[in-house]
């Protein structure tokens, strides 16, 4: 049975093999009675993976992970990778990424860090094979804030006149770390960096490779589209992002204790939020990225 029949079958009956609630009309639902310290069987992988084709972003409640046990878990659903910047590699786990906004001396920084994560983006676009899922968990949170939104590029595709589909679906987009860092702002690229991660060559409509499902696949790692002038490029780029990014296509997760939150990187793009007072308090997460497939 394909992935989506699993979905659609499980919708249609109600049976799920876990508690799961939508968490909006858009996209995202909530997993309420799964504890992913412990070992997941195959029917449970392909169920979790099911539930992401239909939801594309899941919330797992009430988790306590170790490095370790997130690190198994995300094994479960293919091969983990490691940051691009070397930054961004733990010591103990390299495939677990550390993020916070903490500084040298594990104390909230006054500065806002990372600061490409507040711009819209997909994982790894900028890799030949970029990411099919990120998993982050929430290990310390701030009172209130430190959101994260999810915006939709499949139904933003969907909403698109017939005739711009058309326009677009030859097109291929150039996307580059290198660039990413420098239109983010970012701590530039590295030459280390830019030989790990050379840029790359991607579809602008992705076809979804488990639900057929076409989207716009963009972000903030683009750098042009392929065989036109930069300039020209770059506003179709920027333009497309703005209509993917409206309000009506986006889901923002309001992170709680004990989150462990798994989205697909192959029909979304997201961006952290900076709506809590930084320099105050600690938000510190960790995170995983399962390797996907070269998009088509
Ligand atoms: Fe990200």
């Amino acid at each position: 049975m394909a992935m989506t029949d699993v979905a659609a079958a499980g919708e249609h009956r109600g049976a799920w093999p876990f508690d799961i609630r939508p968490l909006s009309g858009l996209m995202a639902a909530e997993i309420l009675d799964l504890d992913l310290a412990q070992p997941v069987g195959d029917a449970m992988r392909d169920s979790i993976l099911a539930a992401l084709n239909r939801y594309k972003v899941l919330a797992f409640r009430n988790q306590t992970l170790t490095a370790a046990a997130q690190a198994a878990f995300t094994r479960r659903f293919g091969e983990l990778e490691p940051h691009v910047n070397r930054d961004f590699r733990s010591e103990g786990i390299p495939e677990v990424h550390p993020v916070n906004n903490l500084d040298e001396n594990k104390r909230p920084s006054r500065g806002i860090k990372n600061i490409g994560n507040y711009a819209w983006h997909t994982d790894k676009s900028y890799m030949a094979r970029p990411s099919l899922a990120t998993l982050l968990y929430a290990v310390q949170l701030p009172p209130a804030g430190g959101d994260t939104e999810f915006a939709d590029l499949q139904a933003a595709y969907d909403a698109l006149p017939e005739e711009r589909k058309r326009s677009l679906e030859p097109l291929r987009v150039v996307h580059s770390w290198e660039r990413s860092r420098q239109k983010s702002g970012s701590k530039l690229a590295t030459e280390d960096e830019k030989r790990d991660a050379p840029p790359v060559v991607h579809p602008l409509v992705r076809t979804h490779p488990a639900t057929g499902r076409k989207g716009i696949y963009i972000g903030n790692h683009t750098s042009h589209v392929e065989g036109w002038p930069v300039e020209k490029g770059e506003a179709l780029l920027a333009d497309l992002l703005d209509f993917a990014t409206q309000e009506r296509f986006v889901y923002r997760h309001q992170w709680r204790s004990g989150d462990m939150v798994m989205w697909d990187n192959r029909c979304l793009v997201h961006r952290a939020i900076a709506n809590f007072e930084m320099a105050k308090h600690a938000r510190v997460l960790n995170r995983t990225v399962v390797r996907g497939d070269v998009p088509v």
